[in-house]
């Protein structure tokens, strides 16, 4: 093991000091890490006080789930911490009680490692219900602004849903920000230039200040919000006021409206229709580093497969109106994933809350890399000549 290596493994071992340890990313010409037999994007190391002792507890994310083990500190939480570090991660981030370590494996396999004090020492969190499952705790202020919990700091019944998915959304948000900034896919944002991200079709904007809230305390981060509706960005101003912060609401559609300068982050939480597709045009004209799309409903494809000539042998997927529309959801994001790809973007399509919660939870993650999307354009080109069908983003990129 190198010696980078070994002072990150030692950090993660300190059970008394560590707070967080991440490892992200996969280093170039390997093959992705693998957790308990699963491929994983992204492993969390932190240290929980359970009734069995203190234990290191190692979260793994796939492209859709987490799952978490806990070791007993001691040689079993070195042996899982020896088997994490073999895996080909391209980055570690170490966070101590008093200092920062930041692993990265280059091109060629040789470790850098960055290694900063803390200017103030930090406690560590090790309750097992820890609040932290909760990226904003009920009783944050964003909360209250926003209506979804009540005076007393409680997520009010009604709200439920709405919480859980900015929740759920915020917590991809920030492990994709997390591994793109790793892997140098998205810059280091500056007090000077904040991360730019902006939400397309915000409404009222819990998204975009849940993302702002969280954000907001780790960089430096400034938040647009973009809605046709001018009563959205009334009441968004307001709110802003509220909790005396700066953000930007544009009153405009998605396709025409003006940024000052191009995002870094283009997010778009349920934009109905083909909003989706304008929000996905305007991250491909601004070459928008992250993107994350939760598209709404799929009206366009489905109207299109009703009087559509459906290729042989599959007329049973659009013949009943239920199927036509489920299969209709698919080939749109299908269809959009092949064009961002074609466009060198890497595409995940993941779900951000469980079914069970909303049928509406399909997530389209884009990092851009520059990938030759040929094989991806061939994809397209070939689904579309099968279907026959002209979705909104394929005719806005090709046909504007
Ligand atoms: C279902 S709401 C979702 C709002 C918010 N993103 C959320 O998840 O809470 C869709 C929003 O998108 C806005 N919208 C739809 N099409 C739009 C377009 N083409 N340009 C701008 N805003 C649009 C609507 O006004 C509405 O506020």
């Amino acid at each position: 093991m190198s010696a980078e290596l070994a002072t990150v493994r030692s950090a993660i071992l300190d059970a008394d000091g560590l707070v967080r340890a991440l490892a992200t990313g996969r280093r170039k010409g390997r093959p992705v890490p693998v957790v308990d037999g699963r491929e994983v994007r992204r492993v969390e190391v932190r240290v929980v006080d359970l009734k069995a002792g203190r234990h290191l507890q190692v979260t793994s994310y796939d492209a859709t789930q987490a799952h978490t083990t806990n070791h007993l500190v001691g040689e079993a939480a070195a042996a899982a911490v020896d088997a994490l570090l073999a895996q080909p991660f391209a980055n570690w981030h170490v966070d101590t009680a008093t200092e920062t370590h930041q692993l990265r494996v280059t091109k060629k396999g040789a470790p850098l490692l960055h290694t900063s004090t803390r200017a103030e020492e930090v406690a560590p969190e090790r309750g097992h219900d820890r609040p932290k499952d909760r990226l904003l705790p009920e009783d944050h202020p964003v909360l209250r602004a926003l209506g979804i919990s009540d005076a007393q700091g409680r997520v009010k019944p009604t709200r439920q849903a709405k919480y859980r998915q900015v929740e759920e959304l915020v917590r991809l948000l920030d492990a994709s920000l997390t591994e793109a900034m790793a892997q140098g896919r998205v810059r280091t944002p500056t007090a000077d230039d904040p991360l730019r991200v902006v939400d397309l079709g915000c409404g009222n904007a819990y998204l975009t200040f849940a993302a702002h809230a969280y954000l907001s305390d780790r960089l430096p981060v400034r938040v647009t919000g973009v809605d046709v509706k001018q009563q959205s960005a009334d009441h968004n101003a307001r709110v802003a006021a509220d909790l005396g912060i700066d953000a930007d609401f544009v009153v405009g559609s998605i396709a025409d409206a003006r940024l000052e300068q191009a995002p870094d982050v283009v997010l778009a939480l349920h934009a109905c229709d083909t909003a989706t597709d304008d929000a996905l045009g305007r991250a491909l004209e601004w070459e928008a580093p992250l993107v994350l799309a939760a598209p709404c409903c799929h009206h366009d494809i489905a109207a299109q497969l009703r009087t559509t000539e459906v290729p042989e042998p599959y007329a049973m997927l659009t013949r009943h109106g239920i199927l036509r529309e489920r299969f209709a959801d698919t080939l749109t994001d299908a269809l959009r994933a092949a064009l961002l790809r074609r466009e060198g973007y890497r595409v995940d399509v993941v779900e951000f809350v469980e079914s069970a919660h909303t049928p509406r939870n399909t997530l389209l993650r884009a990092v851009r890399t520059g990938a030759d999307g040929s094989e991806a354009a061939r994809e397209y080109d070939d689904l579309l000549a099968a279907w026959g069908v002209r979705p909104r983003l394929g005719e806005l990129l090709d046909h504007a």
